[in-house]
Order: C-alpha cells, then structure tokens, then sequence
C-alpha cells in the first residue's frame, strides 16, 4: 500500500466526499457528545443534494482551492476552500475518523490555503474538535466562540414588523456592498447559489438596509445588515415565518451580535454554545450571522 497524496480535487470526487464528511461530523456530535440542537443524525437527503451542488461551485469558481488525499484504498480527507475578494475562506475540512492525527489534515490545509497566499483575510466556521482547533490557531487563526439558539418560538412575543419584503436577483449589489461592510468581502457568485437555494427577505429604507436568507430547521442561512435595528427586524421575520410546532435554531452567533441573543431571549429561546468563527486579519462580522460554508 503507497502513502497518502495529496492532488486537485475533481467533481468525479464530489459524492465521496460528501458521503465522508457526513460520515465524519457524524462521528464527531457523537463523540464530543455535542448539545441540544441538532439530535446526531445523518444528513437529509435534501442536504446531501445541496452539499453536492454547493462543492461543485467551489470547483467551477476555485478549482485551485480543493484539495483530496487519497491513497490506494480510496478518499482519506479534503478539504474545499475559496477567495471572495481578499478573504480566503475555508468550506469543509475532513479527515477519515480512525485516520485522525497523523498529518494528513496538515497537508490537505496547506494546500487549500496556498491558494490563499495573496489573501490579507481568512474566515472559516470551525467545529469543536481539539485538532481542527490547533490546525486553526497554528496557521494564524483567532478563534471566537459561537452561541446558538434554540427552542420553538413564543409567537406572543413577536412584535409587529414593518419595512420587510421578499427579495431577488436585483438585490445582488446592494447584498454584495452589505457584505463588504459586514465582513469585508462581497459573496459574489454565492448570492446566484444562495438564490436558488433559500428563500431571500430584504429591508431596505431610508433607517437602514439587510438581507437574510431563510431556511427550514436552522431559520437563518445568512443574514447581514447596515445596523442593529434593521439585523432585529430581519430575524424577527424568520422568527415569524417559522414552523410553529417544532424547535428552530438560530446558529453561527458570535458575541459581537449581541443584537440576535435579545431577540432569541425574547422569542425564549434557549442559549447554548456550539464551535468557533475562526478569523485572520479581519473582526468578527457585525450585524451578522454567517454561512457555515459559505460564511
Ligand atoms: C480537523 C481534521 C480535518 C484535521 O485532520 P488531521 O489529519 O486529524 O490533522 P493533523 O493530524 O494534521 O493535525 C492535528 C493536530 O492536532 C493534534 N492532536 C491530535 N489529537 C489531539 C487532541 N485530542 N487534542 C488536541 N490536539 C490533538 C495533532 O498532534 C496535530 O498537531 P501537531 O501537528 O502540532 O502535532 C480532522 O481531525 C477531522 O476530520 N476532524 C473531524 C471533522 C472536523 O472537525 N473538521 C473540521 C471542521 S471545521
């Protein structure tokens, strides 16, 4: 048996992939014996389905940011990265549990952020493992916890909202400059992925402007905003528009957004923590909650 190599990733790689990195955080929830929200369970169909297409457009925007490791007896890791500005982010990041701890992972991150090297800022939504932290720190990364929150909302407690509607494709700029405030780098191609994937709701008035994009179980994707005020009255909505008989999850808040805690302490969520935003050159984004993957 020849050792690990490190090469491209192609799409022909795509569903093992995805196969693997469900396989692995599956294995992680169960051994950090990970809190309330989700239950450990493997990905939905529908999930796998958008993992896929989401890695296929960080190969046809960064080919160069998608490195495998494999060796005779097929996939061992990768990892899946790419640039938006001057931000390199990182997307997923795995190694075959029982395979964890020998420096496969040090390869595969090194090769993603050579792709990176001309980058004055990085941003990667890290799990709560201990090695993926020290790969983190030891390639410069600050670490900064995140807070979720969980429950089924209090629909006594929403309040009345105004200056909220649905958007489209003709929010792409203004999204794109709400970005760069927030977190220094437009979404670019993402805005045409996240269109077709979620349901986008948009404020834009003369107090201020935001954007969110709204999904099923985890009520916010993305959400980025000109001001507190207006981050509130976009998470009020999805807040609103949520399912009223099971428990919604409000994930990815860092402290600097103390703005979403009030109104998850309002709509009696509970509080809990979960992984961190990991962040190079750049201060936690605000008002904002960020993308897994695509930050
Ligand atoms: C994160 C991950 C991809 C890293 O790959 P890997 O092959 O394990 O990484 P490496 O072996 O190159 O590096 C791990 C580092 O942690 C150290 N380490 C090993 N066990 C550890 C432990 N229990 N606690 C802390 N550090 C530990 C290793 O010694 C190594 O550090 P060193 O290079 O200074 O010696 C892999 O562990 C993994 O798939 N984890 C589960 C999924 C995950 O959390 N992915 C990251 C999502 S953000």
């Amino acid at each position: 048996m020849t050792g690990p190599i490190i090469r491209a990733m192609t799409p022909a790689d795509v569903p093992a992939a995805e196969r693997l990195s469900d396989e692995c955080f599956h294995e992680l929830d169960l051994r950090m014996n990970r809190p309330a929200w989700p239950p450990p369970e493997p990905r939905s169909s529908g999930g796998a389905e958008r993992w896929v297409e989401r890695t296929l457009h960080f190969l046809t925007t960064d080919p160069g940011g998608c490195w495998v490791a494999e060796d005779d007896t097929g996939l061992l890791g990768f990892a899946t990265s790419f640039v938006r500005d001057t931000t390199w982010c990182l997307a997923t990041y795995v190694v075959r549990p029982g395979l964890q701890g020998r420096g496969i992972g040090k390869a595969l991150l090194e090769a993603a952020m050579h792709h990176g090297r001309g980058c004055l800022h990085g941003m990667l939504s890290a799990s709560a493992d201990p090695k993926a932290l020290r790969r983190y720190h030891l390639a410069g990364f600050e670490l900064h916890p995140q807070m979720f929150l969980t429950g089924v909302v209090d629909r006594s407690a929403i309040p009345a909202i105004d200056k909220v509607r649905e958007g489209s494709a003709g929010d792409v700029e203004l999204m794109n400059s709400l970005d760069r405030r927030t977190r220094g780098a437009a979404h670019g191609p993402d805005h045409e992925l996240l269109l077709r994937t979620w349901r986008l709701i948009v404020s834009d008035s003369s107090t201020g402007s935001g954007y969110a994009y709204l999904g099923d179980r985890n009520v916010v994707i993305l959400l980025a905003a000109s001001n507190r005020r207006t981050a509130a009255r976009l998470l009020w909505t999805a807040l609103a528009d949520a399912s009223t008989d099971r428990p919604v999850n409000v994930v990815h808040v860092t402290a600097a957004n103390q703005w979403a805690v009030q109104v998850g302490m309002a709509a009696r969520l509970e509080l809990h923590q979960d992984g961190y935003l990991a962040l190079r050159g750049v201060k936690p984004p605000a008002p904002y909650i960020h993308d897994g993957a695509l930050l």
